[in-house]
Parts: structure tokens; C-alpha cells; sequence
């Protein structure tokens, strides 16, 4: 989607993937600085690590307790710093690594999007307690849910992050297990949807899906997983977890080029990109 996006844009950019191994970070982006690289993303387990490693957070990286991006900064001898990407003829006398999060605010731009919900005041049952779990527990705690129920395998989990929330967000009521009313909104945040045979992260028993109005996996590939497809069946609305690889790029495209992303372009190669195999084909897109 970055390559596009560049293309679509005239810029003389390439976005390139390396695997590197956890023990190699700090040589990797000390690589990548003296290289001139305007910018990286970074992926498990780099998310976290990266935390100790950059130069300066940004504010989002704080919050979130990751870095999925950085920037690199460039200074003149007295000079404040700026993006790299700035310093055309000139050099900097020195460059340094800001990090970044762009990952939690994707999942609520894309929920807006993809299921035209905003959060404010909403009922969320969001499965799943791990990173990602609680990333997005957070995140609509912020946003305003008015309550949230947990649901995750293991229960210690998800009373940490109902502790969390407690203290952050009073306002917030933060339930334990499945609600016994209607939500607005599930989602999910556990692994259960990626390999074949999985079965659905929920207890349909306690939570049947007609209680949902909506469901957003984050999960995107395969495109439907079985729970959106339960979810489909029992009339909710549904949503995968493309829309959040999409705004999570874009919104890093955009710190590093200092330009608005060109999100149509980067949809669809995302979408050809990711559903190329017909395997994973959508049965219809939902995007
Ligand atoms: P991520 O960074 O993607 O959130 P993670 O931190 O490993 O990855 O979290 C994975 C989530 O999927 C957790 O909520 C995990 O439940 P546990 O906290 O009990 O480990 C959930 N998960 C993974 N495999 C599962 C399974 N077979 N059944 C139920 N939940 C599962």
C-alpha cells in the first residue's frame, strides 16, 4: 500500500520489508540512520522493544506502550530537529529516531468507517485480552464507551486491564464475562479466526450474536473469518481487520511524508495485495 501510495503521489520513495531478529534491532536502525532512511515500521516483537531503543517518543507511543513507527529527525548545529525528508542540499549534524503509534487509533477510525459506529456512549464486548486486546480496551476507553465487558481465556488478563481502565477511566463501567444485554459493538481481539478450523472465539450459549449489532474482527485474513460469517448469518453488522492495517499505514505515511495519505490508492492495493489468492477472497468485499 505504500509503494502505491508513493507512486500515486510522484514520489521517489520505495517502502521495502526485512525480517531482522530481535537481537538485531539497535544495529538495524542504526543502520537504517546512517542509510537516511526517512522512516520504519515495525512489527512484532519490534513494537515493544522499540520502546527503550528510539531517541524520542511521541506522545502516542507513550500512551500506547509501543512504537509500530518511526521517524527519522535531523538537527543543524542550532537548529530544532525536523523529518529528515526536510534537509534537501544541507545536512544535519545529527539525526535521531522518534517513535510512534499508529495502531490504536486505527481501530477507531476504521469501526467509524467500515461500520459507521462511533464510540461515544456505545456497549462493547471485546474478546480477547493480549496486546491487541488491550490496546483497543484502552483506546475506547478514551474515545468514551460507556461500558465494556472482557472476555478472555485467561481471566487474569482481562481483570488487569478492567483495573487499568478503572483507575484511568471512572466513567467507564467495565464488566467481566459475557453481558446479558444487547451491545453495539463486539470485537475481537484474539488469535482464533487465523488458522483454518478455529473455532469462534465466543460462547454463543452465553452471547448470542443476534444480541450484537455489530462485529469487527481484527483479523483480516482470511477475509471472513467464522465469526463474521456467524456474525452475517445473525444479521450484524460486520467488519475486518483491513481497514485497521490501512488507517495504520496511512496515518504513518503521513508522518513520514508530511502529506495526506492517499487512502483509495492504498486500499486497493492492500485489497489486491492481501485477497490475491482466491483462497482468501472475500465472498463479497466489504470494502
Ligand atoms: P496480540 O498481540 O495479537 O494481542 P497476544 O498478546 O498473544 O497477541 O494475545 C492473543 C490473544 O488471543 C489473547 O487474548 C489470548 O488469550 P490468553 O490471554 O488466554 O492467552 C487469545 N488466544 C490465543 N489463542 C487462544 C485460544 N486457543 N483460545 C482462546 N483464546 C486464545
Amino acid at each position: 500500500m505504500h509503494n502505491a501510495a508513493f507512486a500515486a503521489l510522484g514520489l521517489n520513495w520505495r517502502y521495502l520489508a526485512l525480517e531482522v531478529r530481535p537481537d538485531d534491532l539497535p544495529a538495524a536502525l542504526a543502520g537504517a540512520r546512517v542509510m537516511g532512511f526517512a522512516g520504519l515500521n515495525l512489527t512484532v516483537p519490534h513494537k515493544l522493544l522499540a520502546l527503550e531503543l528510539v531517541d524520542a517518543l511521541d506522545v502516542s507511543a507513550k500512551v500506547w506502550g509501543a512504537v509500530n513507527t518511526i521517524l527519522f529527525e535531523g538537527r543543524h548545529t542550532r537548529g530544532g530537529w525536523r523529518p529528515l525528508r526536510e534537509f534537501k542540499q544541507d545536512s544535519p549534524v545529527e539525526i535521531r529516531t522518534r517513535g510512534f503509534n499508529t495502531d490504536a487509533d486505527a481501530i477507531v477510525v476504521a469501526v467509524r468507517e467500515d461500520l459507521k459506529i462511533e464510540l461515544r456512549g456505545r456497549k462493547v464486548l471485546l474478546l480477547g485480552a493480549g496486546g491487541a486486546g488491550r490496546t483497543a480496551a484502552l483506546r475506547f476507553a478514551t474515545e468514551g464507551i460507556s461500558e465494556l465487558f472482557l472476555v478472555n481465556r485467561t481471566f487474569g488478563k482481562a481483570q488487569k486491564i478492567q483495573r487499568e481502565i478503572t483507575k484511568q477511566f471512572p466513567s467507564v463501567y467495565v464488566g467481566l464475562g459475557y453481558p446479558k444485554t444487547e451491545v453495539d459493538l463486539v470485537v475481537n481481539a484474539t488469535s482464533l479466526g487465523l488458522q483454518p478450523g478455529d473455532p469462534i472465539p465466543l460462547d454463543g450459549k452465553q452471547f448470542p450474536l443476534k444480541q450484537a449489532g455489530a462485529v469487527y474482527d481484527l483479523i483480516y485474513r482470511p477475509a471472513e473469518t467464522p465469526l463474521l460469517k456467524a456474525a452475517r448469518k445473525a444479521g450484524c453488522q460486520t467488519g475486518n481487520g483491513l481497514g485497521m492495517l490501512l488507517h495504520q499505514g496511512a496515518k504513518a505515511f503521513e508522518i513520514w511524508t508530511g502529506k495526506p495519505a492517499p487512502l483509495g490508492v492504498m486500499r486497493r492495493a492492500l485489497e489486491a495485495e492481501v485477497y490475491r489468492s482466491s483462497v482468501h477472497r472475500p465472498p463479497s468485499s466489504p470494502h
